[in-house]
C-alpha cells in the first residue's frame, strides 16, 4: 500500500452530531451499505454518515463517486420514489424508509408508499465454491410490493442507470444500445473511445455496463435524458418502449437506461420483479508471463457463458435459486460467528461482500484460443490505499476469509505471485509486495523497485502456502514451488530475528528496525517451512529449519521483552513501547505452538488496560488501529473479557456513524474517525479469523 492516493479521499464533511435514524437497522446502520459489491469495478454502496435512507442520498462507487441509480414506484396513480435522489419536473412523492438491515449477501429496504410496503432486496452473491457464478460480476435488485390495509391496489415499479457506471470521468461520451424482444430486456452502455485496462478514478475505462430484467408482460423499456424517462413513468406509469440514439457525453443531459413493470392489482406480497446491473469486460486482467510477454486474462464464467446475452439470461433466471443459496450462506455465516458474539456476526456479515469484491477469477486461453480453465489465477485490487495487484500484505489479512469458504480461493490468489516469482524476473531474494502497480495490469515489478516489505511478505508468502495445504491436503503447490519457498525461508534465517530498518504491511507507520511483531512473523515463516519441508518429505530440513525457529524464539523474548512492564516492546531495547503483536496469529492458525503460552498471557493483560474509547491503539507511535489487527489478536487473547472488548471496539467504530465510506480498517481509537483514508479494503476479510482457528 502507499499513501499517495489517499489524500483525496479523505473524510467528506459530516453532520457532527450523530442523528437518531428513524428506522430500524438490524443489525445496525454501518457507515456505507453495500447494494451492488462485486467487483473492483461493481461497487455501489449507500453512504450513511449518521444514516441516509435509500431515497436520501445517491448510490456511490466505493470511492465516493455518483452512481445514478433511481427507482420510482406508482401506486394508485400516485408516483413515491425508492431509490436515489432524482430531480424530475414532475409530482411525486418520496416513499418513508421503514427499516434496512444487512446480512452476508444481501441489503434489504421496507418502505411505504401509501397504502403499499414494499421490499427491496439488493443481492451480491457471494459463491466461492462455483468459479463460474463467483466470477459473473452482477447484482441483483428485487423489488416486491404489498398492501398494508388489506385492500387491492394498482402498482407499477421503475429503475434506471445512468451511465455512470462506466466511466470516472463524466466528460466522456458514451453510447448504448438495447435488446428489446426476447425474454430478457437489456440495456447496453460503453465507453465511445474505451481504454483496454485503463482506469480514471478507480473506475473501469472499457467494457459495458448492463442493466436488464424479465421481459414479462407488462415490462416497458426507454434510453433518454433522465428527466425525460423518468417524467414518462411519473406521469404514465409505464416507458414509452423508445430509443434515444443521439449518444452523448454521460453529463449531457444525462442519458438514463429505464425499465418498468406492471404488477398489476396486489394485496398480498407479490413475487419480486427483478433487476440485474453488472459491468463485463474483456479481457480482464493483463499477467506477466516468462520473458517480459504479457497474457490477456479472461473472467472465469466466459467458459460457460460465451455471450453477455446468455450470462444475464442465466442470471436472472437463477435469481430464486440464488437467494436460496444466499439465505443458506448468510444462515452459516451467522451460526458460526454468533458462536463467537452477536457483535462479531455482525462484523463478519458487514464484511465478507467489501472482501470478495475486490477479486476477481481470471482464466486464460489455449494456443487455440479455447478457455482453459485448467489454469486460475485469482486477482484481487488492493482498493483505496492503492491499486496494486495482490498486494501479499493485503492477501495475508484477508486470508481468513477464503479459509473459511472455500480454500480454493486462496491457491488462486498465491499461483498468480508464485509463477511471476518462479519465471525469474524478480531480482530480489525476498518475496514480491505485489503483482503490479495498476489494477488490472499486473506486469510485475523486473526492476525490483516494488515496495519492499522483505521480512513481511516473505513470512505471509511461507505462512499462506503452508496453511493451505494443512486445510486441504493438496501440496502441488509447496512441490512445485518449493525452491521460491525456501529461498524466502533462508532470507528470513538470516533477517528476522534482527529485522533491518523496514516498513511491516502498516507502511503508514514508518520504517523501524528491530521491530517484535515483525520478528514474529519472520520466525512463524521459518516455523512453517519446517512443517512444509517435513511434508515434502525432507526430513533434515524440516528438523533444521525446526531448531532455529526454536532458537530463535528463546533469543526472540530477550530482545523483545520490556524491562520496566510486562510487556512485548514495539521495537527491541524500546521498554516504554508496544503494540498489538497480531502476527503471533499464524502461530495459532498453523498450529506451531512456537511461542510459549506465557507470551499470550501477558499480552493479554496489557491490553486489558490498555484501551481507549474506540480500541487498542496499534502501537505507541500513534493513536490509530487496524480492525484487522484487532481481530487477529483477538483471536488469541487468553480471555473471553479481552476477547471480547476487542470485539466491541470494534463494533463500536463500525457503527459509530461518524463515517459514510465503505468499511475502513484504520481509524482513530480517540475520536473514532477514519484515519488516513483507508476504505473498502479486502483486508476485512481477516475479521473472519476467529472462524479458522
Ligand atoms: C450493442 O453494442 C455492442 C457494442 O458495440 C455490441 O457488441 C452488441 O452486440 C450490441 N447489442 C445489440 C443488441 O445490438
Ligand atoms: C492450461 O493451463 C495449465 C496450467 O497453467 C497448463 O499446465 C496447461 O498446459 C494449459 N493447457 C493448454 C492446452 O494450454
Ligand atoms: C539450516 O538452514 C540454514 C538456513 O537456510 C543453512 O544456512 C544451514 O546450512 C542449514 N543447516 C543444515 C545442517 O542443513
Ligand atoms: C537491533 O537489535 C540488536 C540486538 O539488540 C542490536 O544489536 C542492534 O543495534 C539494533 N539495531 C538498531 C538499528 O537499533
Amino acid at each position: 500500500m502507499r499513501l499517495s492516493n489517499v489524500a483525496s479521499l479523505l473524510l467528506l464533511p459530516l453532520a457532527t452530531l450523530v442523528q437518531a435514524i428513524t428506522w430500524t437497522a438490524t443489525p445496525f446502520n454501518p457507515s456505507s451499505i453495500p447494494l451492488a459489491v462485486r467487483t473492483p469495478y461493481l461497487s455501489a454502496w449507500l453512504p450513511q454518515g449518521a444514516g441516509a435512507a435509500l431515497n436520501d442520498v445517491w448510490a456511490s462507487f466505493w470511492n465516493g463517486n455518483i452512481l445514478g441509480w433511481a427507482g420510482f414506484v406508482k401506486v394508485d396513480g400516485v408516483s413515491y420514489v425508492f431509490l436515489g435522489t432524482p430531480n424530475v419536473p414532475a409530482t411525486f412523492s418520496k416513499a418513508i424508509q421503514k427499516s434496512s438491515q444487512f446480512t452476508s449477501t444481501q441489503s434489504i429496504f421496507v418502505l411505504s408508499a401509501g397504502p403499499v410496503d414494499i421490499t427491496v432486496t439488493f443481492l451480491s452473491p457471494v459463491e466461492p465454491t462455483d468459479l463460474v457464478k463467483q466470477s459473473i460480476p452482477f447484482s441483483y435488485m428485487a423489488v416486491s410490493a404489498a398492501a398494508t390495509d388489506g385492500k387491492s391496489h394498482s402498482v407499477q415499479v421503475y429503475s434506471d442507470i445512468s451511465a455512470e457506471w462506466v466511466s470516472g470521468d463524466n466528460s466522456l461520451t458514451v453510447n448504448w444500445n438495447s435488446t428489446t424482444s426476447g425474454s430478457i430486456l437489456t440495456h447496453q452502455v460503453q465507453l465511445q473511445t474505451p481504454t483496454v485496462f485503463g482506469e480514471v478514478n478507480d473506475h473501469t475505462q472499457y467494457g459495458s455496463a448492463f442493466y436488464s430484467t424479465p421481459n414479462t408482460v407488462g415490462a416497458t423499456f426507454q434510453t433518454g435524458a433522465d428527466v425525460t424517462v423518468r417524467a414518462q413513468f411519473i406521469n404514465n406509469g409505464r416507458l414509452a418502449n423508445t430509443l434515444d440514439t443521439g449518444f452523448r457525453a454521460i453529463s449531457n443531459n444525462w442519458p438514463v437506461f429505464g425499465l418498468a413493470h406492471d404488477l398489476g392489482t396486489i394485496t398480498t406480497a407479490t413475487t419480486p420483479v427483478v433487476f440485474s446491473v453488472g459491468h463485463i469486460r474483456d479481457p480482464a486482467i493483463q499477467y506477466i508471463v516468462a520473458g517480459g510477454a504479457t497474457q490477456n486474462r479472461n473472467l472465469y464464467f466466459l467458459s460457460q457463458f460465451p455471450t453477455s446475452a446468455a450470462v444475464i439470461s442465466s442470471f436472472l433466471g437463477d435469481f430464486s435459486a440464488a437467494l436460496t443459496r444466499a439465505n443458506a450462506f448468510d444462515a452459516k455465516v451467522q451460526t458460526d460467528a454468533g458462536k463467537i458474539s452477536a457483535d462479531y456476526a455482525s462484523i463478519v456479515a458487514l464484511s465478507i461482500r467489501q472482501a470478495f469484491m475486490a477479486t476477481e477469477l481470471t482464466i486464460s486461453k489455449t494456443s487455440t484460443g479455447a478457455f482453459n480453465t485448467t489454469d486460475v489465477i485469482l486477482f484481487m485490487k488492493e482498493i483505496s490505499s492503492d491499486g496494486n495487484v495482490n498486494t501479499v500484505d493485503v492477501i495475508f489479512p484477508a486470508w481468513s476469509i477464503f479459509l473459511y469458504t472455500n480454500p480454493m480461493l486462496g491457491k488462486f490468489l498465491l499461483e498468480g505471485l508464485l509463477r511471476y516469482q518462479a519465471s525469474g524476473q524478480y531480482p530480489n531474494k525476498w518475496s514480491v509486495h505485489d503483482l503490479g502497480s495498476s489494477y488490472p495490469k499486473a506486469l510485475g515489478h523486473n526492476d525490483g523497485a516494488d515496495e519492499a516489505m522483505p521480512v513481511e511478505e516473505s513470512g505471509n508468502m511461507v505462512i499462506m502456502a503452508l496453511s493451505y495445504a494443512q486445510r486441504t491436503g493438496d501440496i502441488s503447490h509447496l512441490q512445485r514451488y518449493s525452491a521460491l519457498l525456501n529461498q524466502w525461508t533462508g532470507f528470513l534465517v538470516s533477517d528476522s530475528l534482527i529485522p533491518a530498518n523496514q516498513i511491516s504491511t502498516d507502511d503508514f507507520a514508518g520504517a523501524l528496525a528491530n521491530q517484535t511483531n515483525l520478528a514474529i512473523k519472520g520466525i512463524v515463516g521459518i516455523g512453517a517451512m519446517a512443517q512444509i519441508e517435513a511434508l515434502l518429505g525432507n526430513t533434515a530440513q524440516s528438523a533444521n529449519y525446526s531448531s532455529i525457529a526454536a532458537s530463535y524464539v528463546t533469543q526472540w523474548q530477550k530482545l523483545s521483552a520490556s524491562t520496566t512492564d510486562a510487556h512485548l516492546t514495539l521495537a527491541y531495547g524500546n521498554s516504554n513501547s508496544w503494540g498489538l503483536s497480531y502476527n503471533l496469529f499464524g502461530d495459532k492458525l498453523l498450529k506451531l505452538n512456537l511461542f510459549p503460552e506465557s507470551v499470550y498471557a501477558e499480552q493479554t493483560a496489557w491490553y486489558q488496560t490498555h484501551t481507549n474509547a474506540f480500541g487498542v491503539p496499534l502501537d505507541t507511535r500513534h493513536t490509530y488501529t487496524k480492525t484487522d489487527w484487532e481481530i487477529f489478536t483477538a483471536s488469541w487473547v487468553t480471555t473471553t473479557t479481552v476477547r471480547d472488548l476487542f470485539i466491541s471496539s470494534v463494533k463500536k467504530w463500525v457503527s459509530d456513524g461518524l463515517n459514510n465510506g465503505p468499511l475502513g480498517d484504520l481509524y482513530d481509537t480517540v475520536s473514532g474517525q477514519i484515519a488516513v483514508g483507508f476504505r473498502a479494503r479486502p483486508v476485512v476479510g481477516g475479521h473472519l479469523a476467529l472462524l479458522v482457528l
